[in-house]
């Protein structure tokens, strides 16, 4: 019996990197490598044409290095695949786990529609964010079909898809049920946290804030936390972390904390680390001077509510050991505190689709993790 499991396990682990190494051939054989800085469609350009022809991916992974060692040497099959990804690997070990979960996730879509809610003034500021949001022409309206498609055949693979927000690029209807007909098509569980992006109405004539609302509970009730629990921990959402936490999400989470079960945090906005200046210093370099971070001194600066939460997640006896997060537009990796790591994805509109691996900590894995370990900071 034992042994059949651990078969069963082996057989779904490759699986899984078979299919993930794929992806990654077939990018390379693409030479799809676009990388957008910021807001910056322009500088975008000019980093992926310079990448282009150095033949290489965004930051100079092909996203081979991130896959577990020795797995580039079980290669079974190659399939053909026509929407090439990159790939973020994230090891997160769970003491005790025995067996190993995959997750997916993916945010900063920003799929924009045209729609007779937009105001007529906006219309071209519109058409620019379109262009902004595309991948090789391909609006992030049109991708957000194949991402499902490409997300359904991980299907039996993972355990679900974590949306860390900003799907859509403003909340009008046109945007929010595009979103909604892809999330119903989706057959692996989801989990989807907001940001202002999912939730504002911005740059639309007669929309307001309790009708993008409105809109968002067509795809599932707004909670200030959100969660989706597995024996061996929990995914805990900070819904709308673009905002301070309100008391009702501290209870919550508090409440959630006392459980016993090791956390891994979704979460818009990362969180400022202790030690480590470098996310902070890459965001003031991309985002113009700004730190878009929760932490002290930052753009997003706690209020007393916020700040308490921020120190359960720096507490020596914190529940957390991983934080999921996106808004950059860019990847970073690290530590938060000694004990609590974070993950920065890059956004889906440049084609990022993180892979969360979640297993115990065992010498087996650790050789895993030591061949595949990328540090993207340096
Ligand atoms: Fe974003």
């Amino acid at each position: 019996m034992r042994i059949s499991k651990n078969k069963k396990r082996e057989n779904r682990f490759r699986r899984i990197f078979s299919f993930f190494l794929c992806m990654m051939l077939a990018a390379g054989l693409c030479h799809i490598s676009a990388c957008k800085t910021g807001n910056d469609p322009a500088a975008g350009r000019e980093q992926a044409g310079k990448q282009e022809e150095e033949g290489r991916g965004p930051e100079g992974q092909t996203g081979l290095e991130s896959l577990p060692g020795g797995i580039a040497g079980r290669l079974p099959v190659i399939e053909e695949f026509h929407f090439p990804v990159e790939m973020e690997t994230v090891h997160v070990r769970i003491p005790g786990m025995e067996g190993e979960r995959f997750l997916l996730y993916l945010s900063d879509l920003h799929l924009i529609l045209e729609s007779d809610q937009i105001d007529e003034k906006e219309l071209e500021n519109i058409r620019a964010r379109m262009a902004w949001s595309s991948y090789e022409g391909m609006t992030a309206a049109d991708s957000w079909k194949s991402w499902v498609n490409y997300l359904n055949a991980m299907q039996g693979d993972c355990e679900g898809v974590l949306f860390g927000a900003d799907m859509i690029d403003f909340a009008s209807k046109a945007n929010v049920d595009c979103l909604r007909e892809g999330l119903e098509e989706l057959k692996l569980p989801w989990l989807y946290v907001r940001a202002d992006h999912d939730l504002a109405p911005s740059y639309l004539y007669g929309v307001f804030e309790p009708d993008s609302l409105e809109y968002q509970n067509t795809i599932s009730p707004y909670e200030e936390v959100m969660t989706m629990e597995f024996p061996e921990f929990l995914i805990s959402g900070w819904n709308n972390s673009t905002a301070q936490l309100s008391e009702t999400g501290l209870a919550r989470m508090k409440e959630l904390f006392a459980l016993g079960k090791p956390v891994i945090l979704l979460t818009h906005v990362p969180i400022k680390p202790l030690q480590d200046e470098s996310l902070a210093e890459k965001s003031r370099e991309i985002w113009g001077g700004r730190e878009l971070i929760w932490g002290e001194g930052c753009n997003n600066a706690p209020n007393e509510t916020t700040k308490e939460f921020l120190n359960m997640i720096y507490a020596e006896d914190t529940p957390v050991c991983e934080i999921l997060c996106g808004h950059l537009h860019f990847t970073w990796d690290g530590q938060v505190t000694e004990k609590v790591h974070q993950h920065v994805f890059g956004p889906a509109f440049e084609r990022k689709l993180g892979v969360i691996w979640i297993s115990g900590p065992s010498e087996k894995n650790d050789e895993k993790i030591r061949s595949n370990v990328v540090d993207k900071t340096k």
